[in-house]
């Protein structure tokens, strides 16, 4: 009777298989409940008393082989199995990934022109009062120019408001650093304008400022120079004489960008030309309010539109569709 035993456990240690069905009966015929083990189990009464010893052990050695090596095999079958599911010449699944926004990857840019030479970065708060916004630009309480932007107040608080222009930030900086400076500062701003095609109550600008001894129209001149040519590649340019209350002399100025597509026209309206910043010479006054010696100092400083710029290069006929978050228009800039 041992064996038949021995035989059986040899049997074991020996099967191999990859085939499912042959081990699944390897599995009934020795594990079943009417299997060869139990079959053995029973007849153990019979074994003589010398042997049930040797018996007993031997049979519990052919169950634990039996069931390790049916779950061995079985483990085998589904690393093969799996090994060859994995096809890793496969293309992977699109992981699908978000992107700036089209104002972000502008004003990036123009962060980056005028990084080059020289300004740092400076950011100022959109909820500003009356001092940065207006009266330290030379902008006194009922002074005509304030009319130029329309302001949202709040909390029916005139002192509190959200800022209409980055010029703030100007004076924020100049407060706290004494000259020579040069700095821009990107930021949103808000006015209190019927929404168009080219108008919106909230929209992006960058302020740029240079304070130092000496600094005159003539480097202005050629810093808008230098930027319309990094940003554009072209820089047919007019300055336009304006006025902004915190600079003297002022200009507007204009960029010819051609009438090439039908959004040229829609942008330019007709013209080819369009507006991008003011600027001018920082205003004394401002100088003053800043605790800066005018005497000795001058300086320059322009306001551009992030999204007027982002219109004419990304041909993007209204000025709505950057703030309306559609997914179809945002993935274009991918
Ligand atoms: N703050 C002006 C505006 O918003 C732009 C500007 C900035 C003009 C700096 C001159 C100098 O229209």
């Amino acid at each position: 009777m041992i064996k038949k035993l021995e035989d059986h456990i040899s049997y074991i240690k020996n099967f191999d298989s990859k085939d499912k069905d042959e081990i699944e009966s390897m599995k009934i015929k020795f594990l079943g409940r009417k299997g060869l083990i139990n079959e053995l189990f029973s007849d153990f009464k019979n074994v003589p008393a010398d042997q049930k010893k040797e018996y007993g052990q031997k049979i519990n050695d052919l169950k634990n082989l039996a069931s390790d090596k049916y779950e061995n095999l079985k483990l085998g079958i589904k690393k093969s199995r799996k090994s060859i599911t994995e096809d890793y010449t496969k293309p992977g699944f699109p992981i699908s990934s978000g992107s700036l926004h089209p104002i972000t990857l502008i004003k990036n840019r123009i962060v980056d022109i005028f990084s080059k030479v020289g300004f740092e970065l400076s950011e100022g708060p959109e909820i500003e009062d009356d001092w940065h916004n207006f009266t330290a630009l030379n902008l006194p309480q009922d002074h005509p120019a304030r009319d130029m932007q329309d302001t949202f107040f709040i909390q029916q608080d005139p002192d509190i408001l959200l800022r209409t222009h980055t010029s703030s930030v100007q004076v924020r900086y100049l407060e706290d650093n004494p000259p020579p400076l040069k700095i821009i500062s990107p930021g949103r701003v808000y006015r209190n304008e019927a929404i168009s095609s080219r108008s919106h109550c909230m929209f992006h600008q960058i302020e740029g400022i240079y304070v130092d001894e000496k600094v005159s129209f003539a480097d202005l001149k050629q810093m808008i120079l230098y930027f319309t040519k990094s940003m554009f590649g072209k820089s047919k340019l007019r300055f336009r004489p304006s006025f902004f209350p915190f600079t003297e002399p002022s200009a507007e100025v204009d960029i010819y960008w051609g009438l090439e597509t039908e959004t040229d026209y829609r942008i330019t309206k007709g013209t080819g030309w369009l507006e991008i910043m003011g600027c001018g010479m920082v205003d004394p006054n401002v100088l003053q309010n800043c605790n800066i010696d005018s005497e000795k100092y001058t300086g320059y400083a322009f306001g551009l539109g992030i999204e007027r710029i982002a219109m004419l290069i990304y041909q993007i006929p209204d000025i709505r569709l950057f703030f309306e978050n559609d997914i179809r228009f945002l993935n274009q800039f991918k």
